[in-house]
């Protein structure tokens, strides 16, 4: 079975979907965190981010793998950590707006979703990546409870800062994050974790 779990920054979707992925016994495919690993592989190695094929080239040549222990590992490093600084968070848009990119992307996640249960997270998963998933989520939130959910995972960087790179990606990311016709539009404004994730055993339950 696959679960899509698509959203904007800030919604809850990761806490969400790995809350899920366990309650469930799935496995928990990140794919946000498959775009911020090229970004950061790209920086390091130098690799200009305006350039679609060099980057294509790059994830093609270093896939990214997951660890059972949420662990991120790319080119023999465990980056989970790194792939979430301020620095990455500005970048990623730019390395994800490559059609090149996301069809590299897209044939490594349709490939791990192969692999069994699971519960994948990213913007394009239900409409593109998984459209024949059987349960589709799109979680939504108001801009200031993103703003505010995003201030608690980057301590040490300033509010405003945090709330105009949000605005900011929201922006570049908005063609790539559209819900899938019959996805399940879900807000979490007003939700706490739990809550949000028995709606969504909810729909798994009444679909197996
Ligand atoms: O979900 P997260 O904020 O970690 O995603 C990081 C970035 O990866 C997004 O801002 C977006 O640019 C890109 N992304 C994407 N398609 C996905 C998942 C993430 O374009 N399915």
């Amino acid at each position: 079975m696959i679960v899509a779990i698509d959203g904007p920054a800030g919604s809850g979707k990761s806490t969400v979907a790995s809350t899920l992925a366990r309650r469930l016994g799935f496995r928990h495919l990140d794919t946000g965190a498959m775009y911020r690993a090229l970004t950061w592989i790209a920086l390091r190695d130098g690799v200009d981010v305006t350039d679609g094929a060099a980057l294509a080239e790059l994830a093609r040549e270093r896939p990214v793998s997951f660890g059972g222990d949420g662990s991120v590992e790319l080119d023999g490093e465990d980056v989970r950590t790194a792939i979430r600084e301020a620095e990455i968070d500005r970048l990623v848009p730019a390395v994800a707006s490559h059609p090149e990119v996301r069809a590299v992307m897209r044939e490594r996640q349709r490939a791990l979703a192969l692999g069994g249960d699971s519960v994948i997270e990213g913007r394009d998963i239900g409409k593109v990546v998984a459209p024949a998933a059987d349960v589709k989520v799109f979680l939504q939130a108001d801009e200031d409870e993103r703003a505010r959910r995003r201030a608690a995972d980057r301590p040490g960087v300033e509010a405003e800062t945090l709330a105009a790179d949000l605005r900011d990606r929201d922006e570049r990311d908005a063609v790539n994050t559209v819900p899938a016709a019959d996805a399940v539009l879900l807000d979490t404004t007003e939700l706490t974790i739990d809550e949000v994730v028995e709606r969504i055993v909810g729909l798994v339950d009444a679909v197996r």
